[in-house]
């Protein structure tokens, strides 16, 4: 008794203190505030990539009305904490999406005789932010049990926390089921490396119906986040241009880059966008690339293509547009990616493993 009554006013102080913080502009929200205009749940208008989903953007628009905002506040209350999250949650959002389809397969924890998908190539040691999933399922479970999947969660939380940070917003529309089968062993055929070339890459976004463009478009999302100095090494000390730098690269950043990521240092972190910090989600990723300034192989590569060029030459000629309207267009399609329908799948009560 004691504790429901201590714990309430606790809650709504939290609650306050999102919505005070969210006001204050402390998230860099842009001059245009909250841009949830695309999340509209009564608006059933907008273009649907994936009929199968159904048109009704909120599928919980009765089941569970609360869904998306439970989700909205324990994705904001966790960015708080931690300015990281939103670019971790955006590649989660990526990386499920490339492995079986938008199924939150990658949530799924290995066990003692089964290597599941996040500790495959390219996901261990590496994504990050299961934890704030975790926990909004946990707040959506105490007011809708059983209703929401860990697939829409995923969706919802990785839009809410890029315009948490000024980015763009998109329809995220729900009805995704969560899948039963997670393996480590399809991640390396699934998601590109950070060396891959553009042929490479146009090939493996191809194999998820994602256009050259919407490729180039979605590498955009490396304005923001982190890399491990591991996955650049070889760019900076085993090379063909001089010192060992890759020539591709500009040889003051590399120079610069060789001071945070000494030979050897491989888990030390250090910011994608070097000019922002990593923390700002803003057109910057374009330019980087055109001043040769691109951190992996796979975002310096998108120069050697003439079409890639032209895209990225198009993309850098503004801050916020074109790129916030492409990259909005370009999630929307990434976000309904070969995903399950009842009676496919589950909605699974823990999202680490299936019921
Ligand atoms: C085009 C092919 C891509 C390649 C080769 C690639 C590769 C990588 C690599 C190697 C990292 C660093 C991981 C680490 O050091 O732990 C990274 C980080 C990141 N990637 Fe990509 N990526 C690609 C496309 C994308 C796409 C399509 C998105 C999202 C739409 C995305 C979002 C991110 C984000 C936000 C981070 C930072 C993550 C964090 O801070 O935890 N990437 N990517």
């Amino acid at each position: 008794m004691t504790m429901t009554v201590s714990k309430r006013p606790l809650m709504i102080r939290a609650c306050v203190l999102v919505v005070a913080v969210l006001g204050s502009g402390v998230f860099g929200v842009a001059a245009d505030g909250w841009r949830g205009g695309r999340d509209d749940e009564n608006n059933n208008d907008g273009f649907n990539f994936f009929p199968s989903l159904g048109s009704q953007v909120d599928f919980y628009k009765n089941a569970c009305p609360a869904a998306r905002g439970v989700i909205r506040l324990t994705v904001l209350s966790a960015i708080i904490r931690d300015r990281g999250l939103p670019a971790a949650l955006l590649r989660l959002q990526f990386h499920d999406c490339f492995v079986r389809g938008c199924d939150a397969s990658i949530l799924l924890d290995s066990n003692q005789t089964h290597l599941a998908e996040k500790d495959g190539v390219g996901n261990a040691l590496s994504v990050r932010g299961y934890e704030v999933i975790d926990a909004a399922k946990r707040a959506v479970e105490r007011v809708c049990p059983n209703v929401v999947s860990c697939a829409d969660i995923i969706a919802l939380a990785a839009r809410d926390a890029i315009v948490s940070i000024g980015g763009p917003s998109w329809k995220v529309v729900s009805g995704r089921r969560d899948g039963l089968i997670s393996n480590a062993v399809e991640t390396p055929s699934n998601l590109p490396p950070p060396f891959a070339d553009y042929s490479f890459l146009v090939n493996i976004f191809s194999k998820k119906g994602l256009t050259q463009r919407e490729m180039v478009i979605l590498s955009g999302a490396h304005t923001i986040g982190i890399t491990h100095c591991g996955l650049i090494q070889s760019r900076l000390y085993n090379s063909t241009g001089p010192n060992g730098v890759d020539p591709t690269l500009d040889s003051a950043y590399a120079a610069q880059l060789k001071l945070q990521c000494p030979f050897g240092a491989a888990m030390n972190e250090i910011p994608l966008d070097p000019f922002n910090k990593g923390d700002r989600f803003d057109s910057t990723y374009y330019t980087n690339v055109l001043n040769n300034k691109g951190i992996f192989t796979s975002d310096a590569t998108l120069l050697t293509s003439p079409v890639g060029a032209a895209i990225v030459r198009a993309e850098a000629a503004g801050r916020r547009e074109p790129f916030f309207t492409d990259f909005a267009a370009a999630m929307e399609k990434l976000i309904n990616i070969e995903t399950l329908q009842a009676p496919q799948g589950q909605i699974r009560q823990f999202c680490r493993f299936t019921n």
